[in-house]
């Protein structure tokens, strides 16, 4: 397991350049094309159509750092060809892991037997933050781990002070020097009381993963309670962990001394399903959606209907559709069961062509309001005052060019161009193509103008 530092040399050097992959059988677009795209959006009349929602991302990137905890071979299906996906797998063999990618099973087999000290050459630099996912399992697996310090991004500064709070008290030291996170525990780590100050995902989901192997009882105190979590907890009971009260603020993991392998079929992407659901409000649509999970989207449906949008459940899958006219919203992020942050963006664009005054407010990210100044481009009347943003209902907006600022504000500004009158620019797409599979197909299907073409 030794994994000295310069193997994560690449992952230092954030470059964006083409994939030259290890992963095989990939269906993944090059990085390279992505980033000259652009999506051409013309006002789309109502969508109408059934859509099939893909496997969360942000379920699959924690399940795919777990299969760093055992030598044995892992399957995970429902996987969407997302390029946090093929970064995850890069990472993956950074540390000497085999993975292979059916896009058409949308499966993904890993196999971490010797995490060996392989030289990344020419590898992708992993730019991503859930990259620090494989921060737990390497600590609880190879006793030591050498990670890239997540850099900030366009809505926050992401800091994992949490993460390392969890692995101090757990045991192991941490310095940092030249941008890497060097983590050591020479005796294995021991389970403890770990209290976190905020519910974050990513410091529950690493403190988790690394107490699975730790010796002795870990309680993580105010721990998040996300649908991902929970998933990613049944992943790691199916490798053989002991994990009781995911999806509670008190997370309790009994280490054990090895995992096994398994395999496992990830839950649906209810940001995903989020955005198609607000896709029928702004349109005033009617779509129904296959292969979602409703119990998870219990704060999105509440202010759907409380914009005068309707979800029915159907025997094959959730519809909404819309057919009086919207009301204005009142709503406030939070951590789960609360409205999720990472729908925020969508609800913007809906409240922008919603007659009267809406507030939408972010307690989660401290600069999550990237996409206000993209969608006043497009004629919105949205004030920002602090953590809240007070938006004007208009009559229509107008097309124009925008930028994608982050995966969520890019969904967010193809909604808006859809309800627009003319044509938009999206530039910057590959942010959306992180966390979207083929979003533009999916959205044709349903009656969209929508075209992929190269940016100049
Ligand atoms: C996860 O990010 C998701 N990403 C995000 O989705 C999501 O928005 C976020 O959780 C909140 O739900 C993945 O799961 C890959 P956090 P994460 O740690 O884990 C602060 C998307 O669009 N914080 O819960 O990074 C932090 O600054 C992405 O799919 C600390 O202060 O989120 C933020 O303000 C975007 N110290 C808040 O907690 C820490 O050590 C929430 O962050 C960690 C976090």
């Amino acid at each position: 397991c030794a994994l000295p530092i310069f193997a994560f040399f690449p992952l230092i050097f954030q470059t964006v350049n083409v994939f030259h992959g290890h992963t095989k059988n990939t269906n993944f677009r090059k990085n390279e094309v992505r980033t000259m795209e652009k999506f051409i959006v013309r006002h789309s009349e109502a969508l109408h159509g059934t859509v099939r929602i893909s496997g969360a991302k942000n379920a699959v990137l924690p399940i795919l750092a777990a299969c760093l905890l055992t030598e044995e071979p892992c399957t995970i299906t429902n996987v969407p060809p997302l390029t946090d996906v093929m970064e995850m797998a890069e990472l993956l063999e950074e540390f000497g892991a085999e993975t292979s990618y059916d896009g058409l099973t949308e499966t993904i087999r890993i196999c971490s037997e010797t995490l060996s000290n392989q030289q990344a050459a020419e590898k992708n630099a992993c730019a991503m933050r859930a990259s620090f996912l494989a921060a737990g399992p390497l600590l609880a697996r190879c006793h030591q781990a050498a990670l890239p310090l997540p850099g900030g991004c366009p809505i926050g500064s992401r800091p994992v002070d949490l993460h390392l709070k969890g692995f101090s008290i757990m045991g192991a030291v941490h310095k940092l020097e030249h941008g890497v996170v060097e983590l050591s525990a020479k005796n294995g780590l021991r389970g403890k009381r770990v209290y976190l100050d905020f519910p974050s995902v990513g410091a529950t989901e690493n403190i988790m993963m690394a107490a699975t192997l730790a010796k002795g009882t870990t309680t993580i105190e105010n721990a998040a309670a996300e649908p991902e979590i929970c998933d990613l907890a049944d992943f790691l009971r199916k490798m053989g962990a002991e994990i009781t009260g995911d999806g509670t603020d008190t997370i309790v993991i009994q280490g054990q001394k090895r995992l096994h392998g398994a395999t496992h079929n990830v839950i649906s992407d209810r940001i995903e399903a989020g955005t198609f659901m607000t896709a029928a409000a702004i349109t005033g649509g009617d779509i129904l959606l296959e292969q979602v999970r409703q119990e998870h989207l219990t704060p999105v449906i509440a202010k759907l209907t409380e914009c005068n949008a309707k979800t029915e459940v159907t025997p094959t899958g959730l519809r909404v559709y819309r057919k009086g006219r919207l009301r204005p919203i009142q709503l406030k992020t939070m951590p789960y069961p609360g409205f999720p942050t990472d729908m925020q963006a969508l609800f913007m664009s809906l409240a922008a062509v919603t007659k009267g005054t809406s507030v939408i407010t972010e307690t989660v990210f401290e600069n999550r309001f990237m996409h206000a100044a993209e969608l006043q481009r497009m004629g919105a009347d949205i004030k920002i005052d602090s953590r809240s943003a007070i938006i004007e209902g208009v009559d229509s907006l107008t097309g124009t060019s925008v930028r994608a600022t982050d995966l969520r504000a890019g969904a967010a500004l193809i909604l808006s161009a859809l309800a627009a009158r003319g044509e938009t620019e999206i530039s910057d797409i590959y942010h959306i193509e992180r966390g979207y599979d083929r979003i533009e197909e999916k959205l044709r299907a349903l009656g969209a103008d929508i075209q992929r073409s190269k940016d100049s």
